[in-house]
């Protein structure tokens, strides 16, 4: 069934067509990876390319960036937006030196209740950093999810959101060791192939390998789904 072939599938398509090289992938550091999945929030993957090196040489250590003031953090955040985000990675880096002695926690129950983890990002910094079978839902993930299974309903329902963290969680690989590699898929795949205004499935140059099986597909409604919100 998709809910059992999804992840395989999902990780062949990686190998063959999903992004590497990325400074943050491979990386097992709980620091190096929340830091990164805090910038890539909001933030551009090239911009991110462009300042990511930059801040971690000027914070290595949570232990640096909790002691560092924020001004300093502030100025080192200069470009990249949204600046609450600055703000909450200097609490959060304190929080973690008092509450945690240091250690980024590897539940992610517990991530999230870190200042500016919310559950996906606590998510994926529980499969990147600790191999940990927790799912991740963004905006990305939420259209490839509704796509595949074809779920209707406006994303921001609550029964919508409860679907879908349940279709997340119901197709996550068996294997602990592949979570890195099947959650940076499913960024690329919702980045670059699923993408919302021109998904490949529409095109003619590439196949997608959930064609057969995605519902949305099979019914036209590709880009219908996920629905629109309406207010
Ligand atoms: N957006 C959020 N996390 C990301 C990651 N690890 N790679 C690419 N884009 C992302």
């Amino acid at each position: 069934t998709l809910i059992t072939t999804f992840s395989e599938n999902l990780i062949a398509w990686h190998a063959r067509s999903g992004r590497s090289g990325l400074p943050w992938q491979g990386n097992r550091d709980p620091y190096a990876v929340w830091v990164s999945e805090v910038m890539l929030q909001q933030t551009q993957v090239a911009t991110v390319l462009e300042r990511y090196p930059r801040f971690m040489k000027r914070f290595p250590t949570v232990q640096k960036l909790a002691k560092a003031h924020i001004d300093d953090v502030l100025a080192e955040w200069a470009g990249l937006g949204y600046y609450s985000r600055a703000r909450n990675l200097h609490a959060c880096a304190q929080q973690v030196m008092k509450e945690f002695g240091g250690q980024f926690p590897s539940d992610p129950v517990m991530l999230e209740q870190l200042k500016g983890i919310g559950r996906s990002t606590a998510g994926a910094i529980a499969a990147f950093a600790f191999h940990k079978r927790a799912p991740i839902l963004d905006a990305n993930v939420k259209r490839i999810l509704a796509r595949l299974f074809g779920v209707e309903g406006a994303m921001q329902e609550k029964v919508i959101n409860d679907r879908l963290w349940k279709l997340a969680t119901d197709i996550l690989p068996v294997k602990p060791k592949d979570m890195p590699v099947y959650t940076q898929a499913l960024m690329d795949f919702g980045a670059t192939w699923c993408t919302a205004r021109k998904p490949v499935c529409l095109g003619h140059e590439k196949k997608c390998p959930f064609e057969k099986s995605c519902q949305a597909n099979l019914s036209n409604q590709v880009l219908s789904l996920p629905q629109k919100i309406v207010k």
